[in-house]
């Protein structure tokens, strides 16, 4: 329809939103629906920072702030820089968006012209090349391997740069991959960087908390310090402190990027709400120890999950150093047959069969630029877990192998 503008002619829309959808309709059928889709952990937001809510509500803080957040969370985020990254920002190096969505829109939006390139390892978090695309750049995507662990290696960043572009995105731990770059990994990527003054980096390191096995979280401005002045580090509260549904994200970087990112927001939504970002102040200055709690839990996740899937048949994965997902790859179940009679071809077909015959929801890895792969996320109870891999189990189990008839599989075949 031409009333629709143009560039939303390559946008696709969220594919893990679509599969939540999804799942709430055949669970509201009636059906048994395990939704591994979503990207948010399951613990309830802490007390003390749903206290501090309240108590904005109560103080009437509850009117307009500065676009780029409240003097207290501006500062709040900039001595959490100091604090865990060792970076200094001053608070208006900081802004504070609905999201950490929001700040990546806002970045693309306040530097892209057309045809500006921004280089994205795959697997890659769905909404970068969709932003970048809506802001109209052109997404370069760097494929990754599970050899190299998903990372990009610095030979195949130099690649991928050319004079146009303006961006290189990190993201570390990854979504879907939970890939997470060590000190000395982002220091060879910086050597690149460095031999290459026209590129900024855009790190978003949403993730930062969810590391497991004493993996320590390094952010590059912080081990490359020649990049701070053209590095835009992104961070939020969403996935640290289970705050999804507050909305709050933060940046900080060059005062003139923070500026210009702060325009684009005081054109389109303003401020962050007040009372969420009162909320985030308590949970950045808060205790923090809770978090070695849950970390403790999704790493024990982690390892239940891993490997339960590679006990199925056709499925492999390894165990990722950071954030909530396994990145697993359904190769071995390419070419094979559903009981009903449908051959499993792509990963897709692979997702869409454990959904409408198994009641399971993962994401298929072609969403994240990768196949034959999908993603589940691991922020769930053990006992939900647990079923949920039995279920993908037995759904492998009962696939017909006809690449190769003579081959039966114990348990498989219906009569
Ligand atoms: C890699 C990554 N970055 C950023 C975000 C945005 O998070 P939010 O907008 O909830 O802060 C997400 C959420 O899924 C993500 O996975």
């Amino acid at each position: 329809m031409d009333f629709i503008a143009k560039r939303l002619e390559k946008i696709k829309p969220s594919a893990t939103l679509a599969l939540a959808a999804k799942a709430a309709e055949l669970k509201a059928q009636g059906r048994d629906v395990i939704g591994l889709a979503v990207g948010e952990p399951d613990f309830d937001t802490p007390d003390h920072i749903k206290a501090a809510a309240k108590k904005a509500m109560d103080e009437g803080k509850t009117k307009y702030t500065p676009v780029p957040g409240t003097p207290e969370l501006r500062k709040a985020v900039a001595e959490k820089f100091k604090r865990e990254n060792h970076l200094t920002y001053t608070p208006d190096q900081v802004i504070v968006g609905t999201g950490g969505k929001q700040v990546l829109y806002n970045a693309f939006m306040a530097t892209l012209n057309p045809g500006d390139e921004v280089v994205i390892a795959a697997p890659y978090w769905l909404s970068y090349p969709e932003m970048v695309m809506l802001c109209e750049g052109k997404p370069v995507i760097v494929p990754t391997t599970p050899e190299s662990g998903f990372k990009m290696s610095p030979a195949s960043l130099e690649k991928a740069i050319t004079p146009n572009t303006k961006w290189v995105v990190i993201n570390s731990p990854s979504n879907p991959t939970g890939a997470a770059y060590t000190a000395a990994e982002l220091k060879a990527l910086g050597e690149v960087l460095k031999k290459n003054p026209h590129v900024w980096v855009l790190t978003d390191d949403i993730y930062e908390h969810l590391v497991y096995d004493k993996f320590k979280f390094s952010t590059i401005a912080e081990v490359v310090p020649e990049l701070f002045n053209r590095t835009l580090t992104v961070n939020g509260v969403s996935k640290a402190y289970a705050m999804t549904g507050w909305r709050i994200g933060y940046a900080a970087g060059p005062t003139d990027l923070i500026k210009a990112m702060s325009k684009v927001q005081g054109q389109s939504t303003s401020n962050a709400s007040s009372i969420s970002q009162a909320a985030a102040v308590a949970a950045l200055n808060g205790d923090q120890k809770f978090l070695d709690e849950w970390r403790d839990k999704f790493q024990e996740r982690r390892d239940l999950v891993v490997s339960l899937l590679n006990k199925a048949d056709g499925l492999k994965c390894t165990a990722p150093e950071g954030a909530f997902y396994v990145f697993a790859s359904c190769e071995g179940v390419i070419g094979k047959t559903t009981p009903e009679g449908k051959v499993i071809q792509t990963d897709t077909d692979f997702a869409t069969y454990l959904l409408e015959k198994h009641d399971v929801v993962v994401v298929q890895g072609v969403e994240f630029g990768l196949s034959p792969y999908f993603r589940v996320s691991y922020a769930l109870s053990k006992e939900t877990l647990t079923k949920a891999c039995e279920r993908i189990q037995k759904a492998c189990r009962e696939l017909v192998d006809t690449r190769q008839p003579q081959v039966k599989k114990s348990g498989g075949m219906k009569p």
